[in-house]
């Protein structure tokens, strides 16, 4: 059965820890989904980890619609969620409910993430109110990385603290169902967990969240990019990778491959008469 955004009050509820990974492709939503895990993001991390960019801000609406559609058809169980790329809400209300719905309507997520806090809660609100629900995200919100001066530790003043703070009850408010802190000290994170009816979804905000998120190339060692603190590795399918990749090489080299169970076959009569007929084909 397909979750929804009651799973996610209701698993806050429970004390239910929720799992959300990435995602950006069929096969990849198609494995998560078959592990059970609850929800998938098609972030727009997408623009460094499928398309070498080194930020996502280049990410358009054309590259999250192309790879939300197909994550949507991988995903049979899991909640699917994708991010409203840089610039395509921040401007105006109007843009961020035209936005938002053209993520619904053509790629059938169920849900869109923004960036942000008190200053997008009018077109949080708005995104709601057209009945798309909203998962919100503060602490180090990759769109800001020009404004920030690089990926850095947020909420560790008093002042950026308490706005943080602030900016989460105003995404509430606002109708986000659900909120993702990124990169945050995770007793601070605790503390917004704690005030906060919503369930809050963690990257680097400790083990006091809701759930947890990670990209999933980091977690399978894939990425040779920035490697965060808050980074587990889980597997290591990037060394899997280069070492079949270059198995493949050699026996592709070698003529190891591909072997007699690899191969389709033709009638002899009829390849005799094919030979007959190219007297000029090497034997
Ligand atoms: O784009 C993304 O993958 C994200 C997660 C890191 C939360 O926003």
């Amino acid at each position: 059965m397909k979750l929804t955004t009651a799973y996610f009050s209701k698993s806050k509820a429970n004390g239910h820890k929720i799992s959300m990974l990435t995602a950006y492709d069929y096969t990849t939503a198609k494995l998560i989904d078959e592990s059970g895990i609850d929800a998938i993001l098609v972030g727009d991390s997408l623009g460094m980890v499928m398309l070498g960019y080194d930020s996502t801000l280049p990410v358009t609406m054309e590259d999250m619609i192309h790879h939300a559609k197909a994550v949507a058809r991988g995903a049979q169980h899991a909640f699917v969620v994708a991010d409203m790329p840089f610039m395509s809400y921040q401007a105006s209300v109007y843009d961020a409910v035209t936005s938002a719905g053209r993520l619904i309507k053509e790629t059938g997520v169920q849900a869109v993430k923004l960036e942000g806090g008190r200053s997008i809660a009018a077109q949080i609100k708005a995104i709601t109110e057209a009945q798309i629900p909203v998962m919100g995200h503060l602490g180090l919100t990759p769109q800001s990385i020009n404004a920030f001066g690089g990926y850095k530790v947020q909420g560790v003043g008093y002042d950026g603290a308490k706005k943080l703070i602030d900016d989460a009850l105003a995404l509430q408010e606002a109708g986000a169902f659900s909120l993702v802190l990124e990169c945050i000290p995770a007793p601070l994170a605790e503390l917004v967990t704690s005030l906060l009816d919503i369930p809050t979804i963690g990257i680097g905000a400790g083990a006091g969240c809701d759930g947890q998120v990670l990209v999933y190339q980091d977690m399978l060692s894939m990425y040779d990019g920035v490697k965060p603190r808050f980074v587990k590795q889980f597997a290591d399918i990037g060394s899997a990778m280069r070492t079949a990749f270059g198995e493949y090489k050699a026996e592709v080299e070698s003529c190891a491959f591909p072997e007699e169970q690899h191969t389709y076959h033709i009638d002899n009569d009829i390849l005799s008469r094919l030979i007959k007929e190219y007297p000029a084909a090497k034997k």
